[in-house]
């Protein structure tokens, strides 16, 4: 069970009127916001670019048959006798050596978040639901409000995850050419079927309505607006006959890596995970909230692997990082926290459990700013300050790894194997 501190107990809402007015501005952003995404749609399907033809040395000659300069897939044909490989041999895109051999390591840092969520595993039905179904079939254990922020966020998580799955399996799997980083590629995409899982198995423990939860993202513009803003990215990569290997493909690809690794999980997640644990501080939902602090703790890997990911193809293909490419990555950031500050008020239309719509507001530009920073752009929101510093405290990675050495069940004894 986790110990849920409540530094928030004093604060309370603002007035209602305070949260409306500034929904009402929202949206008004948020119309000006779409235009932008189509915008970016755009760019992403039509990119132009002006840019001298990168050189990509290291590894040409090695992979026996493909394109002449998009990476290899690991499914080509098997040169017998080709030399070794070296670490030099490979690349973060576009490598041509054989992806098909791990080892000589190359990024590290890879490899040891491949090990690292490993060791973080979890399943969602090793946590207790028992308290949480009380609470959710009591007549007045949850208010209204309470009870909104739950179904909400479980319509939207319990699609998120899928779609963040499909674009790494069906868009980016393909086009990272590196053993190591595939290795965590794939433990990721388990990852997010077990986060699928864990919402499947809320919403069955609460017996609510399945389809109502699953279909949301097609029923409510609340929850369907991050998904529709993400989906062209995704779609732009998932072209069977798109190819990196040139600059306009290669910024599509780092495109779609900043949409999903940065935005998508890095900023789309945080209103929900903060609502959801906020209500776990407070003694409501626990199980939910528990199985909710194993994702964040997930997601915040992925998102710092992707962040890794991110900024080893800008050092091996700096050409790419340009001032125009820059500056269309800073408005999609700034575009996406109107977006999730939409969703707080949505979500949020009068303050609950000690929280309001306004200090998400606060709360997102604290976090874009660190996410700029993280990719090495200017910060956007100045002097913005974190109203929960808790969630940080959450994602402490020490305080992680203390965490899953006090679990009682050991992934590592493998379980009981009977051989009839
Ligand atoms: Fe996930
Ligand atoms: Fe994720």
């Amino acid at each position: 069970m986790l110990n849920w501190e409540d530094p928030l107990a004093g604060v309370t809402g603002k007035s209602v009127e305070a949260e409306l007015n500034p929904n009402a501005r929202r949206l008004a952003e948020l119309r000006g916001g779409q235009a932008a995404v189509r915008d970016i749609r755009k760019i992403a399907t039509e990119f132009q670019n002006d840019v001298a033809e990168p050189q990509y040395e290291a590894g040409q000659g090695i992979m026996a048959s493909g394109d002449a300069r998009s990476g290899a897939t690991g499914l080509e044909s098997i040169e017998m006798g080709a030399r070794r490989i070296q670490v030099d041999d490979k690349q973060i895109i576009n490598c041509r050596a054989d992806l098909n051999q791990l080892v000589p390591f190359k990024y590290r840092w890879a490899w040891q978040k491949y090990l690292d969520a490993c060791a973080n595993h979890w399943m969602p039905q090793e946590i207790n639901m028992n308290a949480d179904i009380a609470l959710w079939k009591s007549l007045d254990g949850l208010t209204e409000d309470e009870r909104t922020i739950v179904k909400r966020n479980l319509g939207f998580f319990s699609t998120a995850d899928s779609l963040v799955a499909n674009n790494l399996v069906l868009a980016v799997y393909r086009h990272i050419t590196n053993p190591e980083c595939r290795q965590y590629l794939l433990r990721q995409a388990f990852e997010e079927a077990l986060h699928t899982h864990a919402y499947q198995y809320v919403v069955e423990s609460l017996g609510m309505d399945e389809g109502e939860v699953f279909n949301m993202y097609r029923e409510l513009p609340a929850v369907a607006r991050k998904a529709e803003w993400a989906l062209p990215f995704t779609q732009s990569l998932g072209d069977p006959t798109f190819r990196t290997g040139t600059p306009e493909g290669d910024q599509r690809l780092l495109r779609d890596l900043i949409a999903f690794y940065v935005i998508f999980e890095g900023i789309f997640f945080y209103v929900g995970f903060t609502q959801i644990l906020s209500m776990g501080r407070r003694n409501k939902m626990t199980g939910t909230a528990e199985q909710f602090q194993y994702i964040l703790r997930d997601e915040s890997m992925h998102m710092n692997f992707g962040i890794d990911v991110i900024n080893q193809i800008k050092i091996e293909n700096p050409h790419l990082w340009r001032k125009d490419f820059q500056d269309e990555i800073i408005c999609m950031i700034r575009e996406a926290v109107d977006i999730e500050t939409q969703y707080a008020y949505d979500t949020m239309p009068r303050g609950v459990l000690g929280l309001n719509a306004g200090m998400f507001k606060d709360y997102l530009e604290f976090i874009a700013n660190r996410r700029c920073a993280q990719i090495g752009l200017p910060e956007q929101y100045p002097g913005a300050s974190n109203p929960f510093p808790w969630m940080s405290e959450i994602l402490d990675l020490k305080k992680e790894k203390n965490f899953f050495e006090t679990r009682v069940t050991e992934y590592q004894t493998g379980g009981v194997l009977i051989w009839d």
